[in-house]
């Protein structure tokens, strides 16, 4: 496991949490087909499914912030644009050389690098920023109760 869902993340106990586990789960994937030296078609695939789910998730996290009166709804809003924009460069700019045929230093060098991006992505934004939106969850229960599950659509 090279990222796993902590209980020092919770946010919601509900689908927000559910959200970031699945973020979690993807981010664990990229590691796997990285480390394992897999094809960089695997990688930039599954690298598109975080920037899809990312999309959907940061979205539905400023619904509900919104509707909770979040007072930081705005700069919230602007840093899930940059993170999304940060990640469409990071594809964009991905190499078409697998791990497997690079040298075992440059290999080991790009698995650090996509740990390093990938923590920043995500881990960092959960425990820096949405940790904030704790105080609003039961007013957000509303509109999020009827918010159905990403993972399962
Ligand atoms: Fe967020």
């Amino acid at each position: 496991m090279y990222f796993i869902w902590k209980d020092s993340m919770t946010i919601d106990n509900g689908i927000i949490d559910d959200d970031h586990r699945h973020l979690i789960e993807i981010m664990d994937g990229i590691m796997i087909l990285v480390t394992s030296k897999a094809p960089q078609g695997a990688v930039l695939a599954m690298l598109k499914a975080l920037l899809d789910f990312g999309e959907k998730h940061f979205q539905r996290e400023e619904m509900l912030q919104k509707a909770a009166g979040f007072p930081e709804n705005e700069s919230h809003r602007r840093i899930h644009d940059q993170l999304l924009n940060d990640l469409r460069a990071y594809i964009a700019d991905l190499s078409n050389v697998s791990c497997q045929d690079l040298t075992p230093e440059q290999c080991h060098k790009r698995i650090h690098e996509t740990k390093r991006f990938l923590t920043r992505w995500l881990i960092a934004h959960i425990l820096g920023e949405d940790t904030k939106m704790r105080p609003y969850v039961e007013r957000m229960q509303p509109v999020a109760t009827a918010m159905p599950l990403l993972r399962a659509s």
